[in-house]
């Protein structure tokens, strides 16, 4: 007969990434949720995902988005609060692109309580975000993401997982990037200092101008350290 362990199962990990376009979040909860086996949750991915199919969100979306303006808050609420009911985000969940605004943050909240998370705003100089989203390609398929100098695919310009063709995302284009870097400036940017005063949200400031692997290193031993 089996005994009772009475070993506690560990509480979920929550993340949420800061960080203006191009600064590495997305690279770095790909990263997360394979090694931790978190979900990762990007509202970039679920609405391109959307547009993809033509659903009612995707055609609402789909205008703001080429504009480079941020989609508005309750849309988001709702597909956030579908998605971590979902029975793969109970070991844990990297937020990737959400809360972007103070009423995105506040509706979080309400929906999770006192739930403790890691907040990680990576920061990049406004020139080295310029260089990597205007390198940037994307898979239309897999939503994987490569740059044409730092991190190419292995075969000129196909997908490593599924040999799709890669593409420029629209709004990666210069003047819809200028837009999206002021609706940073202004909107989510604000979240750094409401963050930084809540006690249930570990921040942390993280250089992202490093390579890849020297950003991952610092935020696995923070996630490790539990601090
Ligand atoms: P979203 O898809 O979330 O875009 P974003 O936040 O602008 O972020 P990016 O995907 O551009 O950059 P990233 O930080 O993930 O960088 P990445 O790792 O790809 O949102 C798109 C739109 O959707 C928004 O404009 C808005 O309209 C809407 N939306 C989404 N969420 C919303 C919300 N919550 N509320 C309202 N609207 C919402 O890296 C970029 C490039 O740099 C890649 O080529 C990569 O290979 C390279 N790279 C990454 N790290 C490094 C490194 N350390 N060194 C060198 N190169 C690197």
């Amino acid at each position: 007969m089996g005994g009772v362990t009475d070993v506690a199962p560990a509480a979920p990990t929550r993340v949420i990434f800061l960080g203006p376009p191009g600064a590495g979040k997305g690279t770095q909860a790909a990263r997360l949720a394979v090694e931790w086996q978190f979900a990762r949750i990007s509202t970039g991915d679920m609405l391109r995902d959307a547009i993809a199919k033509g659903t009612p969100l995707g055609r609402e979306a789909a205008p703001i988005m080429e504009r480079g303006e941020l989609v508005p808050d309750g849309l988001l609420l709702g597909l956030i609060r579908d998605r971590i009911r979902q029975a793969d985000c109970a070991s844990g969940y990297v937020l990737d692109g959400f809360p972007r605004t103070l009423p995105q943050a506040e509706g979080l909240e309400a929906m999770v309580g006192n739930a403790d998370f890691f907040v990680f705003d990576i920061e990049v100089p406004r020139a080295e975000l310029m260089r990597r989203l205007s390198g940037r390609r994307w898979c239309p398929t897999c939503q994987s993401t490569y740059h044409v100098d730092t991190s190419p695919p292995t075969r000129k310009w196909l997908c490593d997982w599924d040999s799709t063709p890669l593409v420029q995302r629209e709004d990666d284009k210069e003047t819809v990037v200028a837009r999206r870097l002021a609706e940073y400036d202004e909107r989510t940017r604000p979240l750094i200092q409401y963050y930084q005063g809540r006690s249930h949200f570990k921040f942390h400031r993280i250089d992202g101008n490093r390579a890849p692997d020297a950003v991952f290193g610092e935020l696995k031993s923070i996630l490790e350290a539990g601090r």
